[in-house]
């Protein structure tokens, strides 16, 4: 109704079509003109040429991770998709990584045991980074959505798992799972940073001979939201900033995309309000700081990482102090999902509704444009890679039956862009 309505007023005003923009739009102007009176209008275009890596006519792409040999791996959050961690295979081909066992849990999709605690399987993948030893690390959320159910199954420990695969023999290395009181039943965690110098939870063993640490954040849409931080050499983990209002989702918040107002339309419930909190998250070069920001935000925080690294359970105060140390940056011009950041200390934000990066730079203390583009609908997640290109999936995530009223609005091909980053800036390898 809204559309028929919205299709007569363009008629009613009888305005002339301006041209489509061509590609690439003039570089570095975000304008152009056209017709007889030079009638100048926003190209939705600027910054660095867009280029498409890759294209998906399968499964639809959450994360991906470019590795030193420029290797390209995807997830997908399940559902029913045959596989849920994926390896470029060709410009619009992807296969099963490592192997189709590995992504096939013998009890099958279905809610509760045993694929819910099911750890040695790939349940339904969100996030993947590559680390400079050459390990692809899998985050694995442990909660496929089934059934068509609008929700995430419950997790039991043993299902949501942080999994390193050696690329120098496509073999799991390591595998990483969480207590109950860690990783809670609706807790969904979304993304991960390293630091492999650090050891977590000793403050005397800041630097040197750790055997790292990962920031992971828990972004659940239940709304238990906050970090979850691993010590990858003891497996210890625990949560900090959690359900601190700086990691929680903002209520009632209406993002535009594409220019449309977006509520979630889940099927068969009321009309609600986008969700999601702790969502981006990336640390400074050299690791002392972790930016961060729920979905729904547009304010950009962030905190001291020894504040995140600080055991709860080993010290009484550490709690406290992270609350007390949170730092909010101000506003950044929108909401924003996923981060990646660069050798030069850039980061990266995703910007879904402007079809765009943005850079937070930390020396200006403000946001700066990165490059904007209409085919970036909805960037997903960004992954910095060693050839100096940033790579941004585009899956067109407002047109996802769930948030669309049941109705799968989304057209083949997702994407694989790629864009030649800023002054020479390549993937970090300061906390390799
Ligand atoms: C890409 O790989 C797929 C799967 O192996 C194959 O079917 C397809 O023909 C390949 N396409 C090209 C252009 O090589
Ligand atoms: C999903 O549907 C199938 C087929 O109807 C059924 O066997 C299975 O138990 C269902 N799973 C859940 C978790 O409801
Ligand atoms: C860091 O942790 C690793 C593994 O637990 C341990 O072997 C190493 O001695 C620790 N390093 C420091 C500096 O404490
Ligand atoms: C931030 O802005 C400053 C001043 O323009 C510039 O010198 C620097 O390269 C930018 N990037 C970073 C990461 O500081």
């Amino acid at each position: 109704m809204k559309a028929v309505h919205f299709t007569s007023m363009l008629v009613g005003v009888g305005l002339a079509q301006p041209p489509p923009p061509s590609f690439p739009a003039p570089l570095g102007s975000t304008f152009t003109t056209a017709g007889a009176r030079n009638v100048r209008f926003d190209t939705g275009t600027y910054g660095p040429p867009v280029e498409e890596h890759h294209y998906f006519y399968d499964q639809w792409p959450i994360g991906l991770a470019v590795s030193r040999q420029g290797r390209v791996f995807a997830c997908y959050t399940r559902g029913d998709y045959r596989y849920t961690l994926g390896e470029v295979v060709n410009r619009t081909a992807e296969a099963a990584y490592p192997s189709q066992e590995l992504n096939t849990p013998p009890g099958g999709l279905v809610l509760g045991e045993p694929t819910a605690a099911d750890a040695t399987h790939l349940v339904s993948v969100q996030a993947l980074y590559v680390t400079p030893d050459d390990t692809l690390w899998v985050l694995d959320t442990g909660r496929p959505t089934v059934n068509g159910s609008t929700t995430a199954a419950y997790a039991a420990p043993g299902g949501p798992k942080l999994v390193a695969i050696d690329l120098a023999t496509d073999a799991v290395a390591r595998t990483y799972t969480f207590p109950a009181d860690v990783h809670y039943p609706d807790s969904y965690m979304n993304d991960v940073r390293f630091d492999l110098r650090r050891n977590a939870s000793s403050s005397s063993s800041e630097s040197g001979g750790g055997g790292g640490v990962a920031y992971i954040v828990d972004s659940s849409d239940e709304g238990r939201n906050g970090f979850i931080v691993l010590d990858l050499g003891s497996g210890a983990s625990w949560r900090q900033l959690d359900r601190h209002p700086s990691t929680l989702r903002v209520a009632q918040v209406v993002p535009s995309y594409q220019g449309l107002p977006f509520y979630l339309r889940q099927k068969g419930r009321a009309v609600d309000f986008q969700q999601e909190g702790l969502d981006g998250a990336e640390l400074s070069l050299y690791g002392d700081v972790m930016y961060y920001s729920p979905l729904t935000s547009n304010y950009l925080y962030s905190i001291e990482t020894k504040y995140l690294r600080a055991n709860p359970q080993e010290d009484a105060g550490a709690v406290q102090a992270a609350f007390d140390n949170v730092k909010n940056l101000g506003q950044r011009g929108g909401n924003a999902n996923g981060f990646t950041g660069d050798s030069l200390g850039n980061v990266y934000m995703l910007m879904p509704e402007h079809n765009g990066i943005f850079i937070y730079n930390s020396t200006l203390g403000r946001t700066v444009p990165f490059v904007r583009d209409p085919r970036i609908v909805w960037p997903d997640s960004a992954n910095v890679g060693w050839d100096g290109y940033l790579y941004v999936t585009v899956n067109q995530l407002p047109y996802q039956p769930n948030w669309n009223g049941g109705v799968d609005g989304r057209v083949h091909p997702g994407l694989i862009l790629r864009a030649r980053m800023p002054d020479g800036a390549t993937k970090s390898t300061v906390l390799a």
